[in-house]
């Protein structure tokens, strides 16, 4: 099945909708049913598989991103989710090897990619390490527990 990234639009709405993951999941991320209207500085973008949407994160070029890297040409990935029902696939592996093309290409500006996962968020730990986001030592207290911080460079595209 081929992968591939894109901007948000309301074709996506009723399958993003549907999205379910287990508690156990859900308490790591925020569904994309959350994300119906964004602030200016975030980008909703959607994983295909094919044209069926099964994944979802939120790019951020907001102030948020200043309490998790000093760099201002950084950009903060959040609320990442593969649809539990295609989870297992190789999907979100793929969608964060493709997001390094992707950002250069939509947002030339950026030159690194931080993030926040839970300290007990396993499966989200070993994806990001596959995909060579490095920890930077930084930890925020986050409502379930310790984040750690982690960040992938970005080459201009
Ligand atoms: C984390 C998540 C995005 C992975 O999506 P996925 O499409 O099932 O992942 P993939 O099939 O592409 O697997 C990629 C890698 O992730 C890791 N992984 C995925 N699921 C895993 C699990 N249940 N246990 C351990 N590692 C797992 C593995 O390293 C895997 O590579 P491998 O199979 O070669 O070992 C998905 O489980 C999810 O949506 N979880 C809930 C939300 C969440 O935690 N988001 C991250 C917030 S920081």
């Amino acid at each position: 099945m081929s992968i591939s990234l894109t901007h948000y639009s309301e074709q996506h709405l009723d399958a993003l909708n549907q999205f379910y993951l287990p508690e156990e999941q859900a308490k790591f991320t925020s569904l994309p049913h959350a994300f119906e209207t964004v602030d200016k500085g975030q980008y909703r973008i959607v994983i295909l598989a094919g044209n069926d949407a099964v994944g979802f994160f939120l790019l951020h070029e907001t102030e948020r991103v200043n309490s998790f890297t000093d760099n201002p040409n950084a950009m903060l990935l959040t609320s990442l989710s593969i649809n539990e029902k295609d989870q297992g696939k190789g999907y979100a592996l793929k969608a964060m090897q493709l997001l390094a093309g992707f950002v250069s290409s939509e947002f030339p500006d950026c030159n690194e990619m931080v993030l926040a996962v839970n300290h007990k968020n396993i499966a989200a730990q070993k994806l990001y390490s596959n995909v060579g986001f490095q920890d930077t030592g930084r930890r925020i207290d986050g409502p379930i527990g310790e984040q750690w911080i982690l960040n992938l460079p970005i080459a201009k595209g």
